[in-house]
């Protein structure tokens, strides 16, 4: 399915197909001293693993998403730490100039591994009549910061458009990230009680260690080939 849509895509002008060719170049030097025994389509089928049914919605109010319950920590803590891990990662790629290309990895790694979390544990299972219109601006917004990263993924830092382009796409998480915290978590913690939310983030904890098992190769594989629309949710 995947690759039918990259076929059609070729045909035309997108930043899907350029990204294509640059991101083989990128992806074998970035792999460098990496390997991975585990194909593309395998690592995926793995990281959907975790079921959606999984984690039962409650209508119980009032509920706190501590970090823990029994040990774990809450699906919202886990994403809030990504948020600020992204937030320290663009602060270095401006200061430190001779590791851009190092530092922008680690970005890339860390935002395609937030966006699969979210796009395949996290928003269906908090999927509701009242965060819907939430998601679906959220995944919208993911599929904007894919395509940046997609674009960013063949640049040099020594390119004089590169920080323009981190800074595009510094905003646009920095827009994604205040919905999530402004609008969407106040939203879930009316809909879980802390069990639960322990238990979606032992969930996508888990998807994060398959993610990263399968290697940077396989994370940027996956960002260019989801340039295309946002994520179904
Ligand atoms: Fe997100």
């Amino acid at each position: 399915m995947r690759v039918a849509r990259k076929t059609k895509k070729t045909s035309g002008s997108s930043s899907s197909r350029r990204s294509t060719g640059r991101s083989n170049r990128r992806t074998t030097s970035r792999s460098r001293g990496r390997t991975s025994s585990r194909s593309a389509s395998s690592r995926r089928a793995s990281s959907r693993s975790p079921s959606r049914t999984g984690t039962t919605r409650s209508t119980s109010k009032g509920a706190s998403n501590g970090a823990a319950s029994g040990g774990g920590i809450s699906a919202i803590s886990l994403l809030e730490q990504q948020h600020r891990m992204v937030d320290k990662l663009f602060e270095r790629i401006k200061a430190e100039r001779a590791k851009r290309d190092q530092i922008f990895d680690e970005i890339c790694t860390a935002l395609v591994i937030h966006a699969d979390i979210e796009e395949k544990i996290f928003y269906p299972s908090v999927k509701a009549r009242r965060t819907e219109e939430t998601l679906y601006e959220a995944v919208e917004e993911h599929l904007s910061v894919k395509r940046v990263l997609a674009d960013l993924v063949d640049m040099e830092p020594s390119n004089p458009k590169y920080m323009a382009k981190v800074e595009v796409l510094k905003e646009l998480v920095k827009h994604h990230v205040r919905e999530e915290e402004n609008t969407l978590f106040p939203e879930v913690r009316k809909m879980f009680d802390a069990g639960e939310l322990v238990d979606l983030g032992r969930r996508m904890m888990q998807m994060e260690q398959q993610l990263r098992q399968g290697g940077e190769s396989e994370l940027v594989r996956d960002l260019v080939e989801h340039t295309d629309q946002s994520a179904p949710i």
